[in-house]
This record gives structure tokens, C-alpha cells and sequence, in this order.
């Protein structure tokens, strides 16, 4: 082993130095995360509370930077009311909550089959006192949906890829194409519904530039120093911080443990552009960017309500993923509304539409963007922090 080696960060910052002897002596073992940390995983054990099983599956859903932004209120009876929790923001790369109401999408699709799952059904209803403001400053406790339970409920044959979805954000295997048949099966079996819409491809024309675009979008996300701090701050490295946060960017690797427990991973500022661990981090993005042997997308207009219906979308899109053993990663930098990625923002609508970037919320926009590959390995069940911090009783 070399004795110097440049560890990359899943936050997309990198660190040089550490040693096998380091890693002995911090006792580093393995990378696994705490089985604590992951134990939403298991579904809700022990839980015998209808409302509650379902919100036990509602909170393993995908949401940006595994913020974990939900709050569900069951004080009233045959009832849940779903919030946000407005300290769960990204305000540097999500300046207006889009991607956070993306994942209460996402929530409360899991939470409709985990009820419907238990024969109970669901009439939702969105904003019941009216759509968030524009502004994250702006938000309050308005409720995003209320959730009448009434009996019926068909249970839904993607539950059973709930507790099985993982994000990978890995490399994917170059060697394995994705048949155009996948993509189409993929695409046909999570409908959108009017006004949204899917789009897909793997064809070897379009894959060039979609990579490009997200490797150099990813570039200006690690190059902008407050949106690379956000991703920093949020990182958490180590059993004992994992355990602590249960939310965030988690990292277990060994050298990565190694490096933090000798003070060397300096979270106060980014990587500066050149240094080593600018450099790996970028490589790290531009094996992401490279290795995507596919891409798919959902585009819709854009108010609140289209929000939360594109993250049901794309929660049932990422099931079916599952179901067909195929990854479905988000790399959303491009389509992030802050300034310097301006560029890139219209390049994805021109890229992915055909038209300029929205300028209305009733124009369409690219709402997500993911690569799709097969993963070369088993990718791990990110952390949930424990059910009772999500629920007001
Ligand atoms: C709206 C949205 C945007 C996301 N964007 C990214 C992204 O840019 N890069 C990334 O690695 N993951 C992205 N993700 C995936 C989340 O990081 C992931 O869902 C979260 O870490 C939890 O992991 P899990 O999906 O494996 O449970 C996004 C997810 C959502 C819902």
C-alpha cells in the first residue's frame, strides 16, 4: 500500500495521506454502517399500529442528500397529516425546496402501498392550506398533504421492492449494456400521468453528451464553494457520527475513518481546484458521468403540487429499477436552480426537450435526471434516523 493514497469522499471532497499502520491502530474493519443506523431496512418490526407500519416504509424513501424531511402528524384519528420539516432544506442547491418536495413525493407514495398494503385506502389531498411559498425563508407548518384512511386499498406489486431499493452511487459495469427492451420495460411500467412525462434512452448517439453535461454540471456544483460546503456539512464519517445523524452523506470506509479520526479531513472549507482532492473528487464524478450506460428523466411543469407528483413518479420508476435488477442513480446538478449552473440548466432542457429552460412554472422542466447501469457490486441500504423522530402523536 502506498503511503500516500488520495480517498475520495462521498460529499465529492477527497483527502490525501493515511497509512495501513493508521488504519490499524483506528481498528477500522469494514464499511458496513452500523446495523442500527440501517435498521429501517427490516420494515416495522414490532409495530403493531397501522399508521405507524406505514410511516415505518414511507421513511426508507429516496429524497436529495438523505435529509430525511419528513414529519407526519397521527394526532388525528384515521387521519396523517404529512409536513416538512423546514431545518431540512438545501438552500444553496435547492434555493427553492423543488427537490425537497420531490422526496415527500416520494414518502407518500410509500406511504399510500404500505396502507393500501394493510387493505386500507387513501384519498390525498395536497396542500390543504394552500402550496408552499416560493422561498425556503418563506415556509411554514402548512401541511404538504393530508391522508384520509378509509377501507379498501389494493395492495401494489412494487411493495414488495420497498425494503429492496438502494440508490448506487457507484460505478456502474461498462461491460453490461442496457437493453433497449429494460429501458422500455422501465419507462411502460411507471406510467406518468398527465401533465408529466418520462423520457429515456441508451442509445450510443445521446449517452456522449449526457455524460458530458453531467460531469461538467458536477464540476460547478464541487467548483461553487457554498454548494460544495452544504454537501461537506452534511457528511458524516464513522460509526459514531452515522449512528449519531442517521441522515446525510454517510461513510464507514476504513481510510476515510482513518483520516478523520487524525484530524485530517478538514470540513471547515473545499477542496481548492488542482489540489489533489479536487482532482479526485472530480474523478470520482467523471466515473459516475462515464459510467452511465443510460439515462432516464421525468419533465413536467413545475408547481408544487407537480413536485410531489413527480416524486411518486420517480420512487415507483426507482421500484421498477429494482424489480428488473437494474440502477437507477440521480446525478442532479444540472438541474439545479442556482446561479452558476445556469449553463448547464438550459443545456439539460435543450438536451432533454428541445426548448429553452422554464422560465414559469407552467413551462416544462426537467424535474429529474438519473444515469442507469447495472451496479458491479452489492450496494448498501443508506441510514434512516428512528421512526419516532418523524412522528407527532
Ligand atoms: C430529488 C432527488 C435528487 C437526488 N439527487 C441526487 C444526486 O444528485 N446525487 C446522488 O448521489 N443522489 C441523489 N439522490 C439520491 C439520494 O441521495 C438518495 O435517495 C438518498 O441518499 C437515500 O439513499 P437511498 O435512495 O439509497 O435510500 C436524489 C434523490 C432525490 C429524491
Amino acid at each position: 500500500m502506498n503511503r500516500r493514497n488520495f480517498i475520495r469522499l462521498a460529499g465529492g471532497g477527497t483527502i490525501a495521506a493515511a497509512t495501513a499502520g493508521t488504519l490499524v491502530a483506528c481498528g477500522a474493519v469494514g464499511s458496513h454502517y452500523p446495523a442500527e443506523a440501517v435498521e429501517a431496512w427490516k420494515g416495522p418490526v414490532g409495530e403493531t399500529d397501522l399508521r405507524r407500519r406505514a410511516v415505518a416504509y414511507a421513511i426508507t424513501a429516496p429524497n436529495s442528500h438523505n435529509l430525511q424531511p419528513w414529519l407526519v402528524d397521527l394526532r388525528e384519528s384515521g387521519v396523517i397529516t404529512l409536513r416538512t420539516d423546514p431545518a431540512r432544506v438545501l438552500p444553496q442547491t435547492d434555493p427553492w425546496g423543488r427537490q425537497i418536495l420531490i422526496g415527500h413525493g416520494a414518502f407518500l407514495e410509500l406511504l399510500v402501498m404500505a396502507l393500501a398494503q394493510q387493505g386500507v385506502a387513501s384519498e390525498v389531498l395536497l396542500w390543504p392550506q394552500g402550496e408552499m411559498p416560493g422561498a425556503l425563508k418563506d415556509w411554514d407548518d402548512r401541511p404538504v398533504a393530508r391522508i384520509t384512511l378509509q377501507p379498501g386499498g389494493q395492495p401494489d406489486p412494487l411493495f414488495a421492492q420497498v425494503l429492496l431499493r438502494r440508490t448506487p452511487k457507484t460505478d456502474f459495469d461498462t461491460t453490461r449494456a442496457i437493453a433497449p427492451g429494460v429501458l422500455a420495460q422501465l419507462l411502460g411500467s411507471a406510467p406518468a400521468e398527465a401533465p408529466l412525462r418520462v423520457g429515456g434512452t441508451v442509445s450510443a448517439d445521446q449517452l456522449p453528451a449526457l455524460r458530458t453535461l453531467c460531469w461538467e454540471s458536477a464540476r460547478v456544483e464541487l467548483l461553487t464553494p457554498r454548494t460544495m460546503m452544504e454537501s461537506i456539512q452534511l457528511t458524516r464519517v464513522g460509526p459514531g457520527e452515522i449512528l449519531q445523524h442517521r441522515d446525510g452523506i454517510s461513510i464507514n470506509s476504513p481510510f476515510v475513518r482513518a483520516v478523520d479520526a487524525l484530524g485530517m479531513f478538514d470540513r471547515t472549507q473545499p477542496p481548492a481546484e488542482g489540489s489533489s482532492a479536487y482532482k479526485s473528487a472530480m474523478g470520482r464524478f467523471e466515473g459516475h458521468s462515464r459510467t452511465a450506460m443510460g439515462f432516464v428523466w421525468i419533465t413536467g411543469p413545475n408547481t408544487r403540487s407537480d413536485q410531489i407528483r413527480t416524486g411518486r413518479l420517480y420512487v415507483r420508476q426507482q421500484l421498477q429499477a429494482t424489480a428488473l435488477g437494474v440502477g437507477m442513480h440521480p446525478m442532479s446538478q444540472a438541474v439545479q436552480e442556482f446561479a452558476e449552473m445556469a449553463p448547464h440548466f438550459e443545456r439539460v432542457h435543450q438536451l432533454l426537450l428541445g426548448r429553452p429552460a422554464p422560465r414559469t412554472p407552467q413551462e416544462p422542466t426537467v424535474q429529474m435526471f438519473c444515469r442507469m447501469g447495472y451496479p458491479q457490486g452489492e450496494v448498501p441500504a443508506t441510514p434512516r434516523r428512528p421512526l419516532a423522530r418523524f412522528v407527532r402523536t
